[in-house]
């Protein structure tokens, strides 16, 4: 699908990764909502405070989007919060508030986004040469594939995401809407920017090449090339400099 003219959700679009896609989208020429629960939307861009963990909250956005701007092409579903910890320890088991937390946010929060845009996109009139009605790009991570120690609910909701990315491109694929994801591996953006040094630097180089840091255009510009080619459906695209993260980080085991 060609962005031009059309009209885009980012969420957490205000921040990181996804504002990376709302400065390429506006590039491409389309409309850009950013649906965020913080922050200011980058200059150009629309925004409407939401909470993707709150059915309600996504509902009354969508709406508010579809009134503005009517049909609503394409989704970069990509909101989502970190959080660290094992599953039991000698002090006692997980904490399962936050446990719940990230599960209501990355992965229930990331479906009713999904549920509620797509919903609409299905009455869209037909575009292109292939007669597309819509195109949706997941955020998941290399969590999705090789989950570390301590990471419990990110893996489980990034893990269950990347898998129903091909559930959600079956389902729509009868009215001509694709869906497909990027798994970022270590990006520079301000979800990590507190993580200390040695950590990151151990993580960085845990890349084959190149050994750096992401840059949210360098996601972005993978969201693009999946909404712009038509064939692709259906498909998780690593953007992670080869990396395949061990069990665990020498910083995080204090070794
Ligand atoms: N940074 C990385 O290394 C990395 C790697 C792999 C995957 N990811 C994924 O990429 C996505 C974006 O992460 P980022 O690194 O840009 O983080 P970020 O913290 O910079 O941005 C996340 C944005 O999502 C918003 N957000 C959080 N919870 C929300 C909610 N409930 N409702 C609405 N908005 C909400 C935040 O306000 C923020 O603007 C996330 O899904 C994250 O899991 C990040």
């Amino acid at each position: 699908m060609d962005p031009s003219g059309k009209v885009a959700i980012v969420t957490g679009g205000n921040s990181g990764l996804g504002e990376g896609g709302v400065h390429r989208l506006l590039g491409a020429g389309a409309t850009v909502v950013s649906l965020d629960r913080a922050g200011k939307p980058p200059m150009g861009a629309d925004f409407i405070e939401c909470d993707v963990g709150d059915e309600g909250s996504v509902n009354a956005a969508v709406q508010h989007v579809a009134d503005r701007y009517g049909e609503i092409h394409m989704l970069l579903n990509n909101a989502g919060i970190g959080g660290l910890g094992a599953v039991a320890t000698p002090e006692g088991p997980c904490d399962m508030a936050q446990f719940r937390n990230i599960i209501a946010v990355n992965l229930v929060g990331a479906t009713q986004v999904a549920a509620h845009v797509s919903h609409r996109m299905i009455s869209n009139k037909p575009t292109g040469p292939d007669g597309e009605r819509g195109v949706i790009v997941n955020t998941c991570s290399i969590a999705s594939f090789e989950g570390q120690e301590g990471m419990s609910a990110y893996t489980a909701a990034k893990a269950a995401l990347a898998a129903l990315t091909l559930v959600w491109a079956r389902d729509l694929s009868r009215h001509a809407i694709r869906v497909n994801a990027v798994a970022p591996g270590f990006m520079g953006t301000p979800m990590v920017a507190s993580l200390p040094p040695d950590f990151v630097a151990e993580l960085v180089d845990g890349n084959e090449f190149p050994k750096r840091a992401g840059t949210a255009d360098e996601y972005a510009a993978v969201a693009e090339f999946l909404i712009r080619t038509p064939l692709i459906n259906g498909e998780v695209v690593r953007l992670d400099a080869g990396a395949r993260p061990p069990a665990r980080t020498k910083w995080a085991s204090g070794a």
